[in-house]
């Protein structure tokens, strides 16, 4: 016990160094006493209110907030995580009505697809295909029971779960749209834009990007690789630099 503890802050003291592990450590301890202030408490018992209502009139579960630490995942990147939290559908549908493409000529990749609300609700559009990546097991479960339950309008019927890590995800070489609802840290999407732009290099095509709750936006800004299409307070879309060459 004394040993995995002391394992764990080695760790974290060489990626975060001495002072991050302190930050991180007060953070994780605040955690419970922001939960208990009057704003957060309304916050969650809304949330947790329009949850039900989704999960009963669609016949899913995709509601709660899970944190990262109760679950199973293989390896460390889960440190680099955000709590499982389904997308708000109102929130959802103001970022896909940004989306300047036609949905029939796109993939629609879930970038840490959870319970798979985000999916349900892209199913709803006639996308060409749909892919959620998740590496939570126990999540990708509940995803996959949702799909065969799910009671919404579905336009999209070519829809792929992968229980994997995103830093693993190998983009299909067709136009798509890589959607995430803040799903970790900027370490972890420093690595995953890399991808996505090596992707683009070697299958130059269109790559839409919709970034809801935008925390490292300034990760996309500085790649020299996407530009922004619209930002707002909620959300960021991006898309690949347009060159002389693109027509
Ligand atoms: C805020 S939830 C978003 C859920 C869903 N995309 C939606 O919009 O409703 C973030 C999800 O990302 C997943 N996640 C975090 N890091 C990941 C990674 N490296 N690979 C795959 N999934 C990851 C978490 O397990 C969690 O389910």
């Amino acid at each position: 016990m004394f040993g995995s503890v002391l394992n764990k802050l080695r760790k974290s003291i060489r990626r975060r160094g001495a002072l991050g592990t302190v930050r991180h450590a007060a953070a994780r301890l605040a955690r419970p006493l922001l939960a208990l202030a009057p704003a957060e408490r309304r916050m969650r018992r809304q949330k947790a209110e329009r949850d039900r209502a989704f999960d009963e009139r669609y016949g899913v579960d995709t509601g709660g907030v899970i944190p990262l630490d109760q679950l199973r995942i293989e390896g460390t990147t889960w440190e680099q995580g955000v709590p499982y939290w389904g997308i708000d559908p109102d929130e959802f549908a103001r970022l896909l009505a940004a989306l300047p493409v036609r949905p029939e000529e796109f993939t629609f990749v879930d970038y840490g697809s959870g319970k798979g609300r985000a999916v349900l609700l892209a199913a709803g559009q006639p996308f060409r295909t749909i892919v959620g990546v998740e590496f939570a097991p126990e999540l990708d479960r509940v995803a996959r029971e949702n799909l065969r339950t799910y009671r919404g309008e579905v336009k999209c019927r070519d829809i792929e779960l992968v229980c994997g890590d995103a830093l693993e995800f190998e983009l299909p070489q067709r136009p798509v749209v890589c959607y995430f609802y803040n799903p970790f840290e900027g370490e972890i999407m420093s690595r995953v834009v890399a991808r996505i732009a090596d992707s683009h290099r070697a299958a130059p095509r269109d790559i839409y990007v919709l970034y809801a709750n935008p925390r490292h936006r300034e990760v996309w800004d500085r790649s020299g690789y996407f530009e922004a299409v619209t930002v707002t307070g909620d959300f960021a879309v991006y898309r690949t630099v347009r060159t002389g060459s693109d027509g």
